[in-house]
């Protein structure tokens, strides 16, 4: 097996290769301290691995995106977000009498206990959705105590996949004063998670059809994305046996961040400021390029993807079918697309290999749903849970889990003696 050779104030050291099942190449430093007294340095974590994971595969220079090893493309033509859940959880795509079961086990545990009702009433109607989603995620291990039993962490584990639509959709109702509507077994994971959301208790509300469709595609888009910032945090927490509702309660938090998944809000946020000062999308271009005017085009560039974001280029097709079947001409679109045309040909973004990623377009679905711009988050958050479940699972399952716990280089001040206040 080849090797990776370091010389280090004049001793050699030898470190061992990994390689992925795509070929991709690890040095293997986990006795890099213990044989050279020295640590690696890498801020954000750019170029580090983190741990071997079988869930999901990225190529980033081809935009190639695998739920294990399926494309992204063929899943979100042809899968459902409910069969993706069980696929990224079990590492098998479900025969139909395991999908239906499935099925059934989510529709079975959609509700909340009621005395959880008294959690959103606490908060003011202006608090943010992400809040609550995070607070009552890690609430659900004081109504269902994680015990080391296998079984109980798989029930565990279809509970708060099942409730956290409904978590979701208690959070929008309270935040417009409007009364919960209840989960209904007769309708699938979507469209129902649609008609708590939309539904009131005064008239039958039946979901239309294309809003359950583009949804679930959402959902399937956006449920996991190997080791991201909200995942990393989801395994982070975990590693320390902390308990599956408190790793993901994390993960929401990481989530929310404009950075990560809260890029989507910022985008929409963005695009009708622009739309506001008269769509001048080439002035907010140049000062996106200007790193002092403290504006960043939200929707573009990623970590990863060097290349287009498979998801993105689906979520823009989706938009247009979305859009025009509901009958919507959103300007905010067309600014979006004229943002994108013009970046993909300026030197400054691909340069830096800029390209719109999954939060770019997913704004202007939801918006085209009726889905208000602070729940867009939220919606990130639903889709991701099934991977932040799976990866916590993985993490668990794993022997070589250990605390995860980085090393630091100390800048500091050198030792000093304490000075009572009275000689200072
Ligand atoms: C998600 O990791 C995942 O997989 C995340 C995600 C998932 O599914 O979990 O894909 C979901 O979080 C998508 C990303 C959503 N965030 C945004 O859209 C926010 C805007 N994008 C950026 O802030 C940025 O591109 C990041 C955060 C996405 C990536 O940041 P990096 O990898 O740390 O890149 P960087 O900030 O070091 O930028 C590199 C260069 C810099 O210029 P130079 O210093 O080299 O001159 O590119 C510039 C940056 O200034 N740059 C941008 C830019 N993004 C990077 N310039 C203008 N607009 C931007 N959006």
């Amino acid at each position: 097996m080849d090797t990776a050779k370091l010389i280090l104030k004049g001793h050699e050291y030898e470190f061992p290769l990994i390689e992925g099942s795509e070929h991709e190449l690890a040095i293997d430093f986990t006795k890099l301290r213990a044989q050279t007294g020295a640590i690696s340095f890498d801020p954000g974590y750019g170029n580090t691995g983190s741990c071997m994971s079988e869930i999901t595969y990225i190529d980033g220079e081809k935009g190639i995106l695998r739920y294990r090893g399926y494309p992204i493309e063929q899943l979100a033509e042809r899968s459902s977000f409910v069969e993706v859940c069980y696929l990224l959880v079990n590492n098998k795509l479900p025969t139909a009498e395991e999908l239906a079961s499935f099925q059934q086990k989510l529709t079975y545990h959609t509700l909340l206990h009621e005395d959880m009702k008294k959690f959103f009433e606490s908060y003011p109607p202006s608090a943010h959705p992400m809040a609550i989603m995070s607070a009552t995620a890690i609430s659900l291990s004081a109504y269902y105590p994680e015990l080391l039993d296998p079984e109980i962490i798989d029930l565990n584990i279809v509970r708060l996949l099942a409730k956290f639509k409904t978590i979701a959709a208690y959070a929008y109702k309270r935040s417009i004063g409007q009364a919960y509507v209840y989960p209904r077994n007769d309708l699938g994971y979507t469209e129902d998670f649609l008609h708590m959301m939309f539904a009131v208790p005064t008239e039958d509300y039946v979901v239309p059809e294309v809003l359950t469709r583009a949804l679930d595609l959402l959902l399937i888009l956006h449920a996991d994305h190997e080791q991201n910032c909200s995942t990393s945090t989801v395994r982070m927490v975990g590693s320390s046996q902390a308990n599956m509702f408190a790793s993901v309660a994390a993960g929401v938090s990481a989530l929310w961040g404009p950075l990560h998944g809260g890029a989507n809000q910022a985008v929409i946020e963005m695009l009708q400021m622009i739309h506001k000062d008269g769509g001048d999308y080439q002035k907010y271009m140049n000062m996106a390029k200007d790193k002092d005017s403290g504006f960043r085009l939200m929707g573009f560039g990623h970590r990863v993807y060097k290349n287009f974001d498979p998801r993105a280029q689906i979520l823009k097709k989706a938009a247009d079918e979305v859009l025009s079947e509901l009958g919507i001409n959103d300007p905010l679109l067309e600014i979006a697309k004229n943002l994108e045309a013009i970046a993909l040909a300026d030197s400054y973004f691909v340069e830096r290999k800029l390209y719109p990623n999954v939060d770019f377009y997913s704004g202007i679905i939801y918006r085209a749903m009726g889905i208000p711009t602070d729940m867009f988050t939220v919606m990130f958050a639903l889709g991701r849970l099934p991977g932040w479940i799976a990866q916590w699972k993985e993490m668990r399952n794993d022997a070589a889990t250990r605390i995860n716990r980085p090393r630091q280089i100390y800048t500091g001040a050198t030792v000093r003696d304490y000075v009572p206040v009275k000689e200072r």
